[in-house]
């Protein structure tokens, strides 16, 4: 399906505490056409992850709407909420979150164990899960053996194991170095660019916000910035399949 996968209307969240009132999202309006990567920017405490959390069906705004494919689920209750989370949304976290002394395939697996997916199904998608981050010959590995690119890998395979049309990230390289940074950026373009998975990710670093199609910035729970990027044409060997279509299509003009 095409057409827009996110569609808010004046989303806002105020968190109170006694007599604080925090204003974390001061009303949030923001398309996002299916199959498009958008990086979110902005200040510590701009409302980023409140945001995310929202999108993510984690949390509820104070008040606007929220579509998700058409549906709004701005007032849905806790359960509905899970379900639809568990079926369309896939999310990464700056921590990886994985459960320790659990192989990874385990990890993997454990979105299907509510499912009602039989037990040979789940293995066989946990694998190929983890296979689509390079990892399958790591199944039987524990959190702690793992590095922590492999570990945000991991977390990764768990988010796609549902086949989510929504991939949110929030911070996802945050503890990782630049050139882990980088694997783990590559893996989410491409399932992007391969698989049509819409994403969303969140974070503080130039270069990562890059892999995007559109910088939205936040400050003080508002956007005040929302910017197309340009990205470079894919590298060999799209362009000479580019020019052998053109030239057939000039002999067949001929
Ligand atoms: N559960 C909560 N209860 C009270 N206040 C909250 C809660 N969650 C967030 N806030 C407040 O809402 C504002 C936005 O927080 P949020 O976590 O969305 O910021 P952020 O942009 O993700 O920041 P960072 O870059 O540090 O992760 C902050 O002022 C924060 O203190
Ligand atoms: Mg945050």
């Amino acid at each position: 399906m095409s057409g827009r996968i996110i569609e808010t209307r004046d989303l806002r969240k105020t968190f109170e505490f006694g007599d604080v009132v925090v204003h974390a999202l001061r009303g949030i309006s923001v398309e996002v056409p299916t199959g498009q990567f958008v990086a979110i920017i902005g200040k510590s405490g701009s409302g980023k992850s409140t945001f995310m959390n929202i999108l993510g069906c984690l949390d509820r705004p104070s008040s606007g709407t929220y579509r998700l494919e058409g549906r709004d689920i701005s007032d849905r209750s806790a359960d509905e909420r899970a379900e639809l989370r568990s079926e369309q949304i896939g999310f990464v976290f700056q921590a990886f979150n994985l459960i320790p002394r659990t192989s990874a395939l385990e990890n993997v697996e454990l979105p299907l164990v509510y499912g009602g997916v039989s037990r040979s199904q789940q293995h066989i998608r946990g694998l190929e899960a983890l296979d689509r981050v390079g990892l399958a010959h790591r199944a039987d590995h524990h959190p702690s053996q793992l590095s922590g690119g492999e570990q945000q890998r991991v977390a990764i395979a768990r988010a796609l194991v549902n086949q989510p049309r929504l991939l949110l990230a929030d911070e996802p390289t945050g503890n990782l170095d630049t050139s882990t940074s980088g694997e783990i950026m590559q893996i989410i373009s491409e399932l992007n660019r391969d698989q049509g998975i819409t994403v969303v990710l969140v974070t503080h670093e130039p270069e990562i916000a890059a892999y995007a199609d559109r910088v939205l910035t936040f400050r003080d729970g508002e956007i005040i910035a929302d910017a197309a990027q340009l990205q470079p044409l894919p590298t060999s060997p799209a362009p000479p399949a580019k020019a052998e279509m053109s030239r057939d299509v000039a002999e067949e003009s001929a």
